[in-house]
């Protein structure tokens, strides 16, 4: 399956722009760690990018992602692929994430949400945003309440990364898809014609969390 065939696939269920744009943001974050680790990066962004592709249609657990893997198999994806998503969703007891693929995911999930809310609220979106601003974000209990601190954490710790390290690469990882996820500069011209809709999804970010 090529990412053309991905995206159709994403396309089908999700009308969500919030949602959309935080599938492509764990895609680049997934697509980097499989580079930096000597990974399929092909096989890494599919994960990133379809892991979510269900939640829209049937956001309650088990469905999520139970529902999705159904159709990933009928369409052909590997187990491994389905493996994976299934096993970012914690409540799947019968699911550990056991290898690097499985814990990238998780990894990068909640912190790719995160860290977009962070460069929602900053005139200069991703740009000069660092691991420091995003760990004092963390410390506000109040701010995009709904993601699990403890989840990002413990996801660098199990995929054996350093978290500041982590926050930095995922940051870095999600600036060079900044275009395609509306995180460009408030004031390059590109965006302009889209801050309310920016604004919006800020608000969606810290009210959804991720998922
Ligand atoms: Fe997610």
């Amino acid at each position: 399956m090529s990412r053309a065939d991905n995206l159709a696939l994403v396309r089908e269920y999700t009308h969500s722009d919030s949602l959309m744009k935080h599938m492509l943001a764990v895609e680049a974050a997934m697509r980097a760690y499989a580079r930096k680790f000597g990974e399929d990066e092909e096989k890494w962004g599919t994960v990133g990018l379809l892991h979510d592709f269900d939640y829209e249609r049937w956001p309650n657990p088990p469905d999520h992602p139970l529902q999705g893997s159904r159709i990933l198999k009928e369409r052909g994806y590997s187990e491994e692929i389905i493996y994976a998503i299934k096993s970012h969703a914690s409540y799947l007891t019968d699911c550990p994430r056991v290898s690097r693929l499985d814990k990238a995911l998780f990894a990068c999930d909640e912190l790719c949400g995160f860290i977009t809310a962070c460069a929602l609220v900053r005139p200069n979106r991703l740009e000069e945003l660092e691991s420091k601003s995003v760990r004092k974000k963390m410390k506000q209990v109040t701010f995009a309440a709904a993601v699990k601190r403890e989840d990002i954490t413990s996801g660098a710790a199990d995929l054996g990364v350093d978290l500041d390290e982590h926050i930095q690469f995922c940051i870095a990882a999600l600036r060079e898809a900044a275009a395609e996820l509306g995180l460009l500069p408030a004031t390059s011209p590109a965006t302009v014609a889209h801050s309310t809709e920016v604004r919006q999804d800020a608000t969606d970010s810290n009210s959804e969390g991720s998922r």
